[in-house]
């Protein structure tokens, strides 16, 4: 299957009770589907309902500033959301959703086969390190999974609620940043194609330099 037939398989999705609750817009995502960066955030609020696109709100808008401050642009990277349609009055998703929608979010990973997964909050951090761990104590890492790493950081909307988590999450951003930078520079790319790396445990954080050079 393609991304684009994934995408078309979700166009009417009736597989949950968001189908039915006021939902305007299956939201699949969007970006380049060869990215080798990925960001995943929680599920689409009010403008994401309404125009079918992640990331579009006031949300989206300090995502694409911070994305910039990385060196990032929205046409490089792929962005998605762990559930797909928006749950009533902007609430959190609840288990059920979540347990629906995960798979495609999964087979959006493996269709895409980015090498880094950036997760936006603590709904998209827990789905995809499948553990029940606090944001605060996993952003601004790199954390290596068998098929690709996965930097969680704060989700935007709760910087915009919460003024004081902004900086902290520009702070990550930087942080993304010297990883991308590590992991593209010349030394990173030559010890990578000299040796051969040993992966290390899967959920550990990552001290080697392999993102990008194999
Ligand atoms: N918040 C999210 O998690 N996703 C969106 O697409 C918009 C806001």
């Amino acid at each position: 299957m393609t991304l684009q037939e994934l995408n078309a398989s979700l166009h009417d999705c009736q597989r949950c009770k968001l189908a039915k609750s006021g939902r305007t817009k299956v939201v699949f995502g969007v970006g380049n589907p060869n990215a080798s960066i990925m960001f995943v955030g929680e599920a689409p609020g009010f403008n994401e309902d309404q125009q079918g696109e992640p990331f579009v709100g006031a949300a989206g808008k300090l995502l694409d500033k911070l994305l910039e401050s990385a060196g990032l642009s929205r046409s490089q990277v792929y962005i998605a959301n762990v559930i797909k349609c928006r749950p009533p009055n902007n609430r959190d998703p609840e288990q059920d959703e979540v347990d629906t929608c995960k798979p495609f979010l999964l087979q959006q990973i493996e269709l895409i086969n980015p090498k880094l997964v950036c997760t936006l909050g603590n709904w998209a951090t827990q789905t995809i390190l499948e553990k029940k761990v606090g944001i605060t104590k996993v952003k601004g890492q790199a954390i290596k999974l068998e098929r690709f790493v996965v930097f969680p950081l704060l989700h935007p909307a709760a910087a915009l609620h919460q003024g004081n988590l902004l900086d902290t999450l520009k702070d990550d951003f930087k942080k993304l940043k010297a990883y991308l930078d590590r992991m593209n520079s010349p030394a990173a790319q030559a010890s990578v194609t000299a040796s051969s790396p040993t992966a290390p445990a899967s959920g550990t954080p990552q001290s080697q330099l392999d993102l990008f050079g194999s």
